[in-house]
C-alpha cells in the first residue's frame, strides 16, 4: 500500500490549516531560513537612507567667502577653527571645501590637503605635501600640470571659489564691489604658470 509522503498537504483538510503547515514548514527549513534572513538583510541596507535621520547634513551654512589670500592666510582654514571651515588651494585658486569636510577636515583622509595648496600632493598621487611657504610647481612635468589642471575643473564644478593663491608679494584683489553671485570662472591660471 503506497503511503502519502508526510509534506504532502492532505487535500481534505481546511484551506486555513494548509496554510499554516506550509508556512510552519517553510520556517522550519533550514535552507528557506536563511534566505528569508539573507532578503531581510538586503531589503533594510535598500530601505535604510529612508527610514534613517540625515546625519551628514551640515549643521550650519558658513557665508559664502571671498578672499584672496597667501600661504599663510590659507593655512588656518584646515577645519581646526571654530565654525570648522576648510578651505584648500588648487593651481593657484582657493575652495571652500566645507561641504567636503570628511575628506579635508581632521581624521578626514585628504586632511593634509586642508589649509593648504593641495596641487603637486593631487598631481603626484600623494597626500603628503612638502612643507614649502609657496610652492610654483615648476618642478612638475606637462602630464602632472595636465592633471592639476582636471583637479582643478573638478573643485570648481564642486565647491565654491574663494579667491587666488597670493605669491609672495603679489597683491590681493578687492572683492567688495563683486556681485554676491559673481566668480571668476575662467580655467587659466591665475598666477601666470609656465607654458605646457
Ligand atoms: C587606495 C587609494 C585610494 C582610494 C581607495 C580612494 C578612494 C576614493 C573615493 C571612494 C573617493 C570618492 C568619495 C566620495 O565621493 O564619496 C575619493 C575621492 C577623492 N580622492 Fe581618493 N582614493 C585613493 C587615493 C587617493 C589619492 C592618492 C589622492 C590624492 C593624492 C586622492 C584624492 C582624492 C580626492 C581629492 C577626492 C575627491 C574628494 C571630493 O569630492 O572633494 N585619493 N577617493
Amino acid at each position: 500500500m503506497a503511503s502519502t509522503p508526510e509534506t504532502k498537504i492532505p487535500e481534505n483538510e481546511n484551506e486555513e490549516t494548509s496554510v499554516a503547515s506550509f508556512l510552519n514548514e517553510f520556517i522550519i527549513n533550514p535552507v528557506n531560513l536563511l534566505l528569508t534572513l539573507i532578503i531581510s538583510v538586503l531589503v533594510y541596507k535598500i530601505f535604510r537612507k529612508f527610514i534613517r535621520p540625515q546625519v551628514e547634513a551640515p549643521a550650519v551654512v558658513l557665508p559664502k567667502l571671498r578672499k584672496d589670500m597667501t600661504v599663510a592666510e590659507l593655512r588656518q582654514y584646515d577645519g581646526t577653527q571654530p565654525d570648522g571651515r576648510v578651505l584648500l588651494a588648487v593651481n593657484g585658486w582657493i575652495f571652500d571645501v566645507t561641504r567636503g569636510r570628511r575628506f579635508y577636515g581632521p581624521g578626514g583622509p585628504y586632511a593634509p590637503f586642508g589649509g593648504k595648496d593641495a596641487s603637486r600632493g593631487l598631481a603626484t598621487f600623494s597626500v603628503t605635501l612638502p612643507d614649502k611657504e609657496y610652492d610654483d610647481l615648476s618642478d612638475l612635468n606637462s602630464m602632472q600640470m595636465e592633471s592639476v589642471k582636471e583637479w582643478e575643473e573638478q573643485f570648481r564644478e564642486k565647491y565654491d571659489l574663494v579667491g587666488r593663491l597670493l605669491k609672495p608679494g603679489e597683491e590681493p584683489t578687492n572683492y567688495s564691489d563683486e556681485e554676491p553671485e559673481e566668480t571668476d570662472t575662467s580655467t587659466g591660471c591665475p598666477t601666470e604658470k609656465k607654458d605646457l
